[in-house]
């Protein structure tokens, strides 16, 4: 039950004495401790652990409820109570009393969304491989990658996954979403990455709108601390709803007159969105010195600076993919996967990330820019 909320292996201390030994010189994010075996000195002790951040959550058991314990408990920082043995689905609600507790207290995760308005440039490949990178560097936090592809999602061939669930069924259990269900209907990935495919179901087109990917998203964000968004290569309702929410935009493009020409058009929308300007981020894929194009041809193109260059590697891309894992781990010494991890530093890195208030206003009148329907 914990793994579904997104906890790693619990360990277990013979007594309180050494779990608050333990306490001293490593942080936990969950204690669960038998308040009737806890004296006044221990009680001060954890919450101490509690005040300084070495411990996040405390939940105390005691075969009875009695009210005294229970005060003392509560007094000392203790956020929940369970009558021991607890049932599952108790522990589960007070366990999602406390997630919700961080995500209330303004804790809110990044999200970095992948697009090109052409397919083919790598922006699956640099969303996979983002979003491994990003757990790398944050060893301590959780990273969601979710597909916001309606059918042919390559996420889960990128990252070799047999997900038990898809996007499309979280939708129908959207409005009774919490970090329990979550957790349980996205696919653990390793180092702390939960993926969330894209729906195989093409039935599926009309129930993603734009409503319901911004509610998913702003429920991933709450729970994870990066989340990485591969979209369409068009503007549906769904891109521009991961658009909106993102802290930043990555554009990925080519030193090719095609590419470039698409990304100045996608670039010249988030204009019109009322984007700032360091909320888009052009990354240019399968960078090659010597090419036709150079990096300050695609800067006077696009009258923007690049953010990011990933060198060409298809050997190293060709074969991760082929193997179903990330980069790093088919080449840990190549070029590209440096690129990556430097890519995902200089994101993460950024202290002050755009965010965009008035957009929403925006995207209405793109709506009818782009002549789109109407979903009542
Ligand atoms: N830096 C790179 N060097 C060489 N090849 C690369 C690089 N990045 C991606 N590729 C290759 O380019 C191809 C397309 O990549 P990818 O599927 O990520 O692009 P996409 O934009 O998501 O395409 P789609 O239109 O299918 O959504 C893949 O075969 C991938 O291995
Ligand atoms: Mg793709």
């Amino acid at each position: 039950m914990l793994a579904r909320f997104g906890f790693g292996e619990p360990g277990a201390s013979v007594d309180v004495s050494t779990a608050l030994a333990e306490l001293q010189h490593q942080t936990y994010d969950l204690l669960v401790l038998p308040l009737q075996d806890v004296d006044a000195l221990q009680l001060a002790a954890i919450e101490r652990a509690l005040r300084a951040g070495r411990l996040s959550f405390a939940i105390g058991t005691a075969p009875r409820a009695e009210p005294d314990l229970i005060l003392r408990a509560m007094r000392s920082g203790i956020q929940e109570f369970l009558v021991y043995p607890p049932d599952p689905k108790d522990l589960a609600t007070s366990i999602d009393r406390l997630m919700r507790r961080v995500s209330g207290n303004g804790q809110r995760g990044v999200v970095y969304t992948l697009y090109s308005s052409k397919g083919g440039v790598g922006t699956t490949s640099i969303a996979a491989n983002l979003a491994h990178a990003l757990a790398k560097g944050h060893k301590d936090s959780r990273v969601a990658i979710a597909d916001l592809v309606v059918t042919d999602g390559d996420i889960r061939v990128f990252l070799n996954l047999k997900p038990a669930y898809d996007l499309g069924d979280l939708v129908k259990k959207l409005d009774r979403v919490d970090a329990e269900l979550l957790y349980s209907l996205m696919t653990p990935y390793r180092e702390g990455i939960w993926a969330l495919p894209g729906p195989d179901n093409p039935e599926l087109d009309d129930l993603l709108d734009g409503a319901t990917i911004s509610t998913i998203i702003e429920q991933l964000r709450s729970h994870f601390a990066f989340t990485v968004l591969d979209c369409e290569h068009h503007m549906s309702e769904r891109t521009l709803a991961a658009m909106d929410l993102a802290d930043r935009i990555l554009l990925v493009t080519q030193l090719n007159v095609p590419a470039l020409r698409s990304t100045q058009r996608s670039l010249a929308i988030c204009r019109r969105l009322g984007y700032a300007n360091d909320k888009m981020c052009v990354v240019v894929n399968r960078y090659q010195s010597g090419e036709v194009l150079s990096l300050s041809d695609a800067t006077d193109v696009l009258k923007c600076d690049v953010f990011w260059k990933l060198p060409n590697d298809y050997r190293t891309a060709a074969g991760a993919l082929m193997k179903g894992i990330p980069v790093a781990e088919f080449d840990s010494s190549s070029k590209l996967a440096w690129s990556y991890g430097q890519l995902a530093a200089k994101l993460a890195g950024v202290g002050e990330v755009a965010r965009n208030g008035a957009h929403r206003a925006g995207v209405r009148s793109l709506r009818a820019l782009l002549g789109m329907k109407k979903r009542v």
